[in-house]
């Protein structure tokens, strides 16, 4: 250490900090802040790979975490290459994540489930956990760099010049241009998530009828259906009670005709159904349901709830009420 390092230490708290140390601490900090960014991009695109509810129920949601993941990586990759003065919006943006990430639970309805059912399946995520634990972690980085470039800067012995946190007021100008333009994309995002339809029928229409819904155009009001229209092992679909909660109605050979909510029981995905085997498979985690909506493979744990249905004596189906209950759907 030289003789300059030694006097500056002794004048900085405790006599124990040079400004060279104060230097290589603050390079630290900056390390850690850039791993946890690329760590919280690591596992945004984790969840893009491996969550295809993301991109089958709100694909704004996705595209707004590929937005957050591209803003990770480009923050993460600065911080790691030393451009101190990122570490403020670096900061800013992990608050503005934070929020979003957990602000996404309101938006439980686009995927026709209760805030309680979706925050338990997003917290359930480790993936997502972590998102935030790192982003966390950029927080509490950020605040510890940012006090103790201020005991620094009130010994008057390092100011934030020297450390590189802003060096001109064209500097102080870019850095609340990045902040502003952050909060500015992170509000454009969240009003695109909150404000975007929810994703349409992912259900594969079955043969021969061009949407997969039952024709109720000729019925009397609130009839889904007519029994003579209905083709013994060939799906028909339904929304019920409301638009989005489509229900199958299926005839059997033998004439019956029962009703299934096919919104499956795990995050309310609409689940296909595969004639060839006369199952229910969900597209976005896998899980499978027998016709009468038992589980045959999860991640789902529930039966799928059905439709109580009535006929008329032309043969009208009228949904009554739905029996079971899922995180999508409530029996009455
Ligand atoms: S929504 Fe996850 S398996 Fe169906």
């Amino acid at each position: 250490m030289s003789a300059k390092d030694q006097l500056k230490k002794s004048n900085l708290k405790g006599g124990t900090v040079s400004k060279s140390e104060a230097n290589r601490r603050l390079s630290r900090f900056q390390i850690y802040i850039g791993i946890a960014l690329l760590a919280s991009a690591s596992f945004g695109i984790y969840l893009l790979v491996t969550d295809k509810s993301l991109w089958l129920q709100a694909v704004s949601h996705a595209y707004g975490l590929v937005a957050i993941c591209a803003i990770d990586i480009v923050l993460g990759a600065g911080n790691l290459l030393s451009q101190r003065r990122l570490i403020l919006p670096s900061f800013g943006w992990a608050v503005l994540t934070i929020l979003l990430q957990i602000g996404d639970i309101a938006t439980a309805s686009q995927y026709h489930m209760s805030v309680q059912n979706f925050a338990t399946y997003l917290f359930g995520l480790w993936a997502f956990d972590s998102l935030l634990a790192v982003q966390g972690v950029v927080l509490i980085v950020g605040l510890s760099t940012r006090s103790y470039s201020k005991m620094l800067v009130k010994k008057k012995r390092v100011t934030y010049f020297d450390m590189g946190l802003g060096n001109s007021r064209r500097d102080f100008i870019q850095i609340g241009a990045t902040i502003g333009g952050l909060f500015a994309l992170a509000a454009a995002l969240g009003a695109w998530v909150v404000l975007s339809p929810p994703a349409s029928s992912s259900v594969v229409p079955p043969p021969g009828n061009s949407t997969g819904t039952t024709n109720t155009s000729n019925l009397p009001s609130g009839a889904v259906a007519n029994v003579r229209e209905l083709q013994a092992g060939v799906p028909a679909y339904f929304d019920y009670p409301t638009a989005g909660y489509t229900n199958m109605l299926m005839k059997k050979a033998n004439g019956t005709v029962s009703a299934i909510s096919i919104l499956c029981t795990h995050v309310c995905c609409q689940c296909q159904y595969q004639s060839a085997t006369q199952e229910l498979y969900c597209p976005c985690h896998g899980s499978v349901f027998d016709q009468n909506g038992n589980v045959l493979n999860g991640p789902a744990s529930s039966k799928l709830p059905s439709v109580q249905l009535t006929i008329d004596s032309n043969g009208n189906i009228f949904p009554v009420k739905i029996v079971g209950s899922g995180p999508c759907v409530q029996g009455s």
